[in-house]
């Protein structure tokens, strides 16, 4: 089974807590986006009034062409449950994401809801995060000099010679994130210890977020070629 078929089965199998009234986060990715056309189908078969709160502008023209009501966070700060993508997940429910350059409103949202919702493929479960380049949104006044403590910290955190490039977009500029920040990927190979990592990082001036989601996710939902399985953070 793909990982389109699988990713597309943890969606539809997420859909089924879509229901009226309800204020929903989601999330930006393929994964994601197969959850909107889910429940675009559903809102619109029953004929729900539940609304929802884009992370990304991507997220939000999908669901808007596709008939959904979309609200701003402003309107909602607290909202019943999102829906998300993983670059990585650990049996921790710890993620890595960003991969889209999303995770600042990713985070917004998703912490701003009840409990949240991974759904996957197989191939984002790992026993250690690292081997997906972890996303740092950073200020883009100052790149060189937030970088470079970036580079401190991992080196006192002894990461040796991590590979850390800044995220160009197709034309090979400087990608800008929505928020109007630059990203910098870390490839770590290994990430022993997310939440030191997370603290030191976060704890940079220059630093907005980095794309690991940790106590965020409650419930993971991933297709596998058995089904999808469900399960729930302990
Ligand atoms: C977006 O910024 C990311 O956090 C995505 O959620 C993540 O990259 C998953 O993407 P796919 O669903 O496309 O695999």
């Amino acid at each position: 089974m793909s990982a389109d078929t699988q990713k597309k089965a943890a969606a539809e199998h997420a859909v089924k807590i879509v229901d009226k009234g309800m204020k929903i986060g989601l999330g930006t990715g393929s994964t994601a986006n197969y959850f909107i056309e889910a429940a675009a189908r559903k809102v619109k078969d029953q004929n729900l009034d539940t609304v929802f709160v884009a992370t990304s502008a991507e997220t939000y023209h999908n669901a808007q062409k596709l008939g959904l009501k979309l609200i701003n966070i402003e309107d909602a700060p607290f909202l019943d449950f999102t829906v998300d993508g993983a670059d990585e997940i650990d049996s921790s429910y710890r993620l890595i994401k960003g991969g889209g350059g999303a995770l600042h409103r990713e985070k917004i949202v998703a912490s701003s809801s009840r409990f949240v919702i991974c759904i996957c493929d197989e191939s984002k479960k790992v026993d250690t995060l690292g081997k997906f380049p972890l996303p740092v949104e950073i200020s883009r006044f100052g790149v060189n000099p937030t970088a470079w403590k970036i580079e401190r910290v991992l080196s006192q955190m002894g990461f040796e010679s991590p590979k850390m490039r800044l995220r160009a977009n197709k034309e090979g500029k400087p990608f800008v994130t929505e928020s109007g920040n630059a990203i910098i990927d870390l490839d770590l190979k290994k990430i022993p210890d997310p939440e030191r990592l997370e603290a030191f990082l976060n704890s940079l001036p220059g630093v907005i977020e980095c794309g690991l989601f940790i106590g965020i996710f409650g419930i993971l939902m991933m297709g596998t070629d058995k089904g999808v399985i469900e399960t729930t953070r302990k």
